[in-house]
């Protein structure tokens, strides 16, 4: 049972351990690793919202979400989106879960911040999220990013 999930910022003391977070091997081609995302996270500055995923004193994942950027300046200067940018649980902790509560937790923190639209983008194929996302209420928005499907939920 879930007893005390949260989400903690990446500090010096979890670092280690967060950049050890593995998903099944035949996952690896749907996300980046953790050790990308925290490059990532440092490049991108405050449009970037890195955090771990611990149930009790165990951290069981690594989430990140994008927080209001331009979409596609080329095509929409003014289309600006938030959502979720990546999303790892560890592999022997998946099925419980977690991946849900991270989910909702991106959408609290986006409320907060007054977004009306969650987005995120997802692999299909062979062990695709894409029937998680679905689950949770995304729906196609029919574009395609970066080779991935465009997902989006209202808050
Ligand atoms: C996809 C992922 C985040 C799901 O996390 P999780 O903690 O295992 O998922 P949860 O236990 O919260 O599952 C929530 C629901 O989705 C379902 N679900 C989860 N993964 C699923 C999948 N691959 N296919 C179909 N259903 C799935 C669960 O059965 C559960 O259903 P319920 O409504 O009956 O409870 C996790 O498997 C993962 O880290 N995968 C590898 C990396 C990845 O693909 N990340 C997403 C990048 S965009």
């Amino acid at each position: 049972m879930i007893t005390s999930l949260r989400l903690e910022p990446v500090t010096p003391g979890n670092v280690d351990a967060a950049l050890a977070l593995r998903v099944h091997p035949y996952q690896e081609k749907n996300v980046a690793p953790v050790v990308k995302s925290l490059a990532e996270a440092y490049a991108y500055g405050e449009t970037a919202w890195p955090r771990l995923i611990f149930d009790g004193d165990e951290l069981v994942g690594f989430v990140m979400a994008f927080l209001d950027i331009p979409w596609d300046p080329e095509r929409d200067p003014d289309d600006r989106r938030s959502g979720l940018w990546r999303l790892n649980i560890a592999a022997d902790r998946q099925g419980k879960g977690y991946g849900r509560f991270a989910v909702d937790a991106v959408r609290q923190e986006l409320a907060r911040r007054g977004a009306a639209r969650y987005y995120v983008t997802w692999e299909k194929g062979e062990h695709s999220p894409e029937e998680f996302y679905l689950r949770l209420g995304f729906r196609p928005t029919g574009e395609v990013s970066g080779g991935e499907t465009v997902g989006v939920l209202e808050i």
